[in-house]
């Protein structure tokens, strides 16, 4: 168990460790993906200098006025607006200090991906991984908008979601349903279209946690009760793997215009997540074209000039270490500026980036002042609650939700899946007796944000626990819910929700027409471990004995309706074998509405047409790697080595021909669906060419002095404890450093303070990568048609096989969500671009379209596929 901080590392000065020489003619040879074995202690090669922004892909009019305003900043404004304030300083859980003289209040960076965190008066939002189920563009987009639009009454600038790190490598990682789903294109889709939602509602999306952040234990260096110091862990991870998995779906966040992107607490290939050049300087801001701002997960950085090279652009909180006072940046900033160890042109660069995205999302004109307070509910309290000072109105209690309950019911329901329906469902509502069992159907009885950050199973599972929750308005049970239907038309029902009451669960059972026993499973953000689950996943069974209850219900209840809440995969084929269940339905997190939702798909006012965005094993072996619970090296980074490459999920029960519960993609209806008459047709895209050319030199926006004399502590100045300022103590900088190695010369890395023009790269070109990534080189039409008696939604699915020995043997490519009425057809029709049928090489770093022969496959999930053709790729 971790013990609540990790080590804080001020050495300013220090370059991280020692890097390897460049590799020689910009081959960058990361393990190859053939060699599995490989892996162990990869490292990551360096790449220096960081790129600047170019305003590409539509940022120019943000990058022009960014470098206008930028210009007009001193030094001590450039690095207050790179530099939290420390925790608790401000109102939200990350800001940035102020520029008063330009009546600029700073910046507001607030949790969470499915709603405000700490705040009153928000919503509750579905999480990540359930709003995924829909597998609707216009489901992600209004999710993301509405999100923002309540962030944005609130004063917050930048949304820290969406998720699409974790991707969701092993169901049990604690944080997987914050992100989406570990299929990299429903991901991609997914994460690009909440982007996109977020800022058209005038607020910074922050997509993370870049990168490979797929488990919760050891993903920071601490001290651990029983396991003394341990580092934090490496995922090692091959450069094919990184870039047909991983990467996925950041560049589509990228491509879609995120202003923001916050790196990860982990190593990936032992180099820290937020000072490593390769994954942010090269991958993200080289070959993506990433136009925004990094920012480090909170007490991420562990190095001052090391992360400012290595590209990182904003770090938070602000402190080294809560509310240490200290800082990596803030005055360590000014002062390696100043003494010159880091170019000017970076400083300006990351200045400039978080101010293009500042405009490029319209926070101009968007923004309201801050309104709420994240550590009061209080109307009045402190301003700087860590430091105690400002006593002043913190809180307005702005109700921001305006009509967002109805869509949250709606988009609840239509995420909902239908795993097993023997006719059962939907229930009419005139069953003679309904009995409802389980905890789950019921509320918190401490309420429903009675547990801090969720960290608790009591109830019905909204959400999961941690920093992606937010706080609810209110929680509708399925008890509530249900009881409702039954009582409009005077039926019978009861229910028990103690899970341990066996004799009367089985009492009410042998009484029942109909059973519904609601179950869950829960996870969570590692700095809380609720019933030994320190974040983590330790197995992939019901919690609060939910096993034991479904078998006690169907023991004595021939018509029993399983119901889960959870956080991803549970092992279910015992049910989904007993023929006393008679339906299984998969509800995930629904956020605020659940029994509303719920009960408008048990009850037929919602046709279920959600599919599950993740597998459901037999087993928790199926599911491939585990997680390290324990460490593997002594005090060293504990080495995770990614050995199963792009094999995750059902490309892993694929390969190893194992039978899934059910399959990713699966999902039933109140209404059947066929598939007939694909076609394909060609476009004249034409070859595919590597972006080439060299970028501009850096540009230097104003001149500052070396004198340090200029940037000691304003005269009178009221100073906050523990606040993080940009001004330095001494006008002797050794002094200001308290760095007793300061002067101690250090090499920096080769590369990393040349502002010169630089070589573009090849898989690059633009936000997102090569803009000829998505040319669309065919477009796949399909009918499908409604076989049964009532309206429903089909979610028709693209598939590929992209024909290699080390492919899957299919890929997720496309989908659609189809409305289509009983006896009628509806045509899918889906694009497939360039990238989807390329693989990345290693060797020539870039996408290569292979020889092997690419089959196109179309059906209602991962394994039931009907309709095939062959894709011809001559000419491209
Ligand atoms: C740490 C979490 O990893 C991150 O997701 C969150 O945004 C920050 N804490 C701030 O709460």
């Amino acid at each position: 168990m971790r013990v609540w901080r990790p080590q804080a590392f001020l050495a300013f000065l220090s370059v991280a460790r020692a890097q390897p020489a460049p590799y020689p003619n910009n081959s960058y040879p990361i393990v190859n993906a053939t060699n599995p074995g490989g892996l162990d202690n990869a490292i990551s090669p360096p790449f220096y200098p960081s790129p600047w922004i170019d305003g590409s892909g539509g940022w120019d009019d943000a990058y022009q006025r960014a470098k206008q305003f930028v210009s007009q900043l001193t030094l001590l404004e450039k690095v207050n607006l790179t530099t939290g304030t420390g925790w608790m300083s401000d109102a939200c859980v990350g800001n940035v200090g102020s520029i008063p003289r330009l009546g600029f209040p700073g910046l507001c960076l607030q949790d969470s991906p499915l709603g405000i965190r700490f705040a009153d008066y928000v919503s509750a939002f579905p999480a990540g991984g359930t709003i995924a189920a829909s597998w609707d563009r216009g489901e992600f987009y209004r999710r993301g908008y509405q999100i923002g639009a309540e962030m944005r009454e609130k004063g917050i600038d930048v949304m820290l979601g969406p998720v699409v790190g974790p991707l969701g490598r092993n169901p049990k990682g604690g944080r997987n349903w914050e992100g989406f789903s570990p299929d990299p294109v429903l991901s991609g889709i997914a994460v690009a279209q909440s982007v996109k939602g977020i800022q058209d509602a005038g607020v910074i999306a922050c997509t993370k946690h870049y990168i490979a952040n797929e488990q919760e234990h050891f993903r920071s260096p601490g001290n651990f009760e029983d396991q003394g110091f341990v580092d934090a862990l490496s995922s090692n991870i091959d450069d094919k793997t990184m870039h047909e998995l991983y990467l996925w779906p950041f560049a589509d966040a990228v491509r879609a215009g995120t202003g923001a992107i916050m790196c990860s607490y982990n190593k990936i290939n032992n180099s820290q997540g937020c000072q490593n050049s390769y994954i942010q300087n090269y991958l993200l801001k080289g070959e993506l074209g990433f136009q925004g701002f990094i920012l480090s997960d909170w007490d991420a950085q562990h190095s001052g000039v090391a992360s400012t090279l290595a590209g990182l652009d904003m770090t938070m909180p602000g402190d080294t270490d809560f509310n240490s006072g200290l800082s990596f940046w803030g005055p360590n900033l000014t002062l390696s500026i100043i003494n010159g160890t880091v170019p000017q042109w970076r400083l300006d660069d990351a200045a400039v980036r978080i101010m293009a995205a500042y405009y490029y999302t319209n926070r101009d004109k968007a923004a309201v002042p801050v309104n709420f307070n994240s550590w009061s509910t209080d109307t009045y309290g402190y301003e700087h609650m860590h430091g105690q000072a400002g006593y002043t109105l913190i809180n307005e209690h702005v109700d921001v939700r305006q009509e967002h309950g109805m869509s949250i019911r709606l988009a609840a329901a239509r995420s909902t899946v239908l795993l097993k329906n023997t006719g059962v469902l939907p229930l009419t509502g005139f069953e003679k007796f309904t009995a409802v069992f389980g905890d789950d159907a019921t509320e918190n009885p401490l309420g429903p944000n009675g547990c801090p950050d969720h960290g608790c199973d009591n109830g019905t599972l909204g959400m999961g626990w941690g920093s992606g929750t937010a706080w609810f308005p209110y929680l509708v049970t399925p008890l509530e819910a249900i009881k409702n239907e039954v009582l409009r038309n005077n039926r019978v029902v009861q229910s028990v929700t103690n899970n341990w009451a066996y004799s009367q669960i089985t009492a009410l059972a042998k009484q029942a027409t109909v059973s519904i026993v609601f179950v869950n499973a829960d996870s969570g953000e590692g700095y809380i471990t609720v019933d030994g689950n320190a974040g983590d996943r330790r197995n992939l069974t019901f919690w609060q004995d939910g096993d034991e209850l479904i078998r006690t219900v169907t023991a004595s209840s021939n018509n029993t309706i399983v119901v889960i809440h959870s956080v991803g995969p549970v092992v279910i084929e015992e049910y989904k074998n007993n023929p006393n269940v008679t339906a299984i339905v998969w509800a995930g997190l629904p956020g605020e509405q659940s029994g509303n939702s719920i009960a408008d798909v048990l009850y037929g006012r919602i046709n279920p047409g959600g599919k599950t965005p993740f597998t459901w094993g037999k087993q928790a072996s199926d599911f491939g790697p585990d997680l390290i619970y324990d460490p593997t090296n002594g005090a060293l980074s504990p080495q995770d080595n990614f050995n199963e490459g792009v094999f995750i999920d059902y490309r892993y029960f694929d390969k190893n021909n194992a039978t899934p519960t059910y399959e990713f993609g699966f999902g039933l209806s109140y209404t059947t669906f066929e598939y007939s008459d694909l076609k394909i047709s060609k476009s004249s895209a034409g070859p595919y060419t590597p972006t080439t050319g060299q970028t501009i030199a850096a540009p230097t926006l104003g001149n500052h002095s070396t004198d340090p004399a200029q940037y000691q502590w304003p005269a009178n100045f009221t100073y906050v404890r523990n606040y993080i300022y940009p001004y330095l103590n001494s006008t002797d900088l050794a002094e200001a450093s308290k760095d007793p190695q300061y002067g101690v010369e250090v090499e920096l890395p080769e590369g990393s303070t040349d502002g010169s023009p630089q070589p573009r790269i090849a898989a690059g070109g633009a936000p997102g990568g090569n803009p000829q990534l998505w040319d669309v080189l065919f477009t796949a039409t399909a009918t499908v048609t409604n076989t049964g008696k009532i309206a429903g939604e089909e979610i028709p699915q693209l598939y590929l096989s992209l024909g290699g020995p080390s492919d899957p043997k299919v890929v997720l490519r496309n989908f659609d969500r189809l409305s289509i009425q009983p006896g009628q057809s509806a045509t899918f029709t889906a694009d497939i671009t360039r990238r989807d049928v390329s693989n990345w090489d290693p060797a020539t770093q870039n996408w290569v379209i292979s020889n092997y022969p690419k089959t196109v496959y179309v059906g209602g999930s991962s394994r039931n596929l009907p309709l095939s053709a062959s894709l011809d790729l001559g000419g491209y």
